[in-house]
């Protein structure tokens, strides 16, 4: 087994580490195969991936693996990726029983084929006593619907007489996101070198830092994972201060 304490320093360990997984086409097609090759590649780094962040003691572990712009992909794609989707929620769930993980899913499920919801649904609710990490995955997530379908719920709660314009401030607004129950992201990765963030976390990446590597997701494995930690770990954060102030905080 790979040491991992010699280069990371336990004390920051990000509380909440999300990733762009990107690039699998790319990966297949290098080799001159169909993009699905890519995907089935990709279930791998997930799985080598969330045993790694479990490992280390990060809580907080979002995935991006769908977005609500991927549904204008080839109808083929779409199936394979659903068909993957179910497969991987089968075969991981006594792995993530046996971890203490709890499944979660944020984005507009409602629009997910009827048994990769269902899938997904009874996954979440067998590892919902979980409380060593909270594996999220985005699924048909988009930002900015995500915001719109907030701004929704408090226009109704509003119209409803249960709550004052001035009561909303970005506390309240952040508990009416898909993501109430989860701290915003210490650190967003994204592969295959786009240095975007394709509307993926936009009110929660406010203050995340950006990690973008070139190699592409089927690649991302432990030594890219604890590379990107690694980084993370001598940046300094600031939240807008000077530097004097955040040295003093920590002293
Ligand atoms: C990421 O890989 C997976 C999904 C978006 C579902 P891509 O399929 O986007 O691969 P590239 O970016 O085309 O190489
Ligand atoms: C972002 O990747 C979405 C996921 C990783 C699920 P895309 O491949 O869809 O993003 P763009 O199109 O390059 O921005
Ligand atoms: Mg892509």
């Amino acid at each position: 087994m790979t040491d991992y304490s010699m280069a990371l320093d336990p004390q920051k360990i990000p509380r909440h580490v999300a990733i762009i997984m990107d690039g699998n086409g790319r990966w297949a097609q290098r080799r001159g195969w169909y993009r699905v090759r890519g995907h089935v590649a990709g279930m791998e780094s997930v799985r080598v991936v969330t045993r790694l962040a479990r490992r280390l003691g990060i809580s907080y572990l979002t995935l991006f693996a769908f977005s609500e712009e991927n549904w204008q992909r080839p109808a083929m794609e779409i199936r394979v990726l659903m068909a993957l989707m179910r497969s991987y929620l089968r075969r991981e769930l006594t792995e993530m029983q046996d971890n203490q993980i709890a499944l979660k899913a944020i984005g507009n499920l409602s629009q997910l084929p009827e048994r990769v919801r269902r899938e997904l649904e009874e996954t979440i609710a067998a590892t919902a006593a979980g409380d060593r990490m909270d594996l999220t995955l985005a699924l048909s997530y988009g930002g900015r619907s995500e915001i719109v379908h907030a701004v929704q719920s408090l226009a109704r709660d509003i119209a409803a007489g249960r709550l004052k314009p001035e009561d909303i401030d970005a506390a309240r607004f952040s508990r009416s996101l898909y993501t109430a129950d989860m701290p915003d992201p210490d650190l967003i990765i994204r592969t295959s070198g786009e240095y975007r963030l394709s509307n993926f976390l936009l009110w929660q990446s406010a203050y995340t830092e950006l990690y973008v590597t070139d190699t592409l997701w089927p690649d991302f494995r432990e030594a890219e994972l604890l590379k990107a930690l690694e980084t993370y770990q001598h940046r300094e954060r600031r939240f807008g201060l000077t530097q004097e102030q955040i040295e003093a905080l920590e002293a």
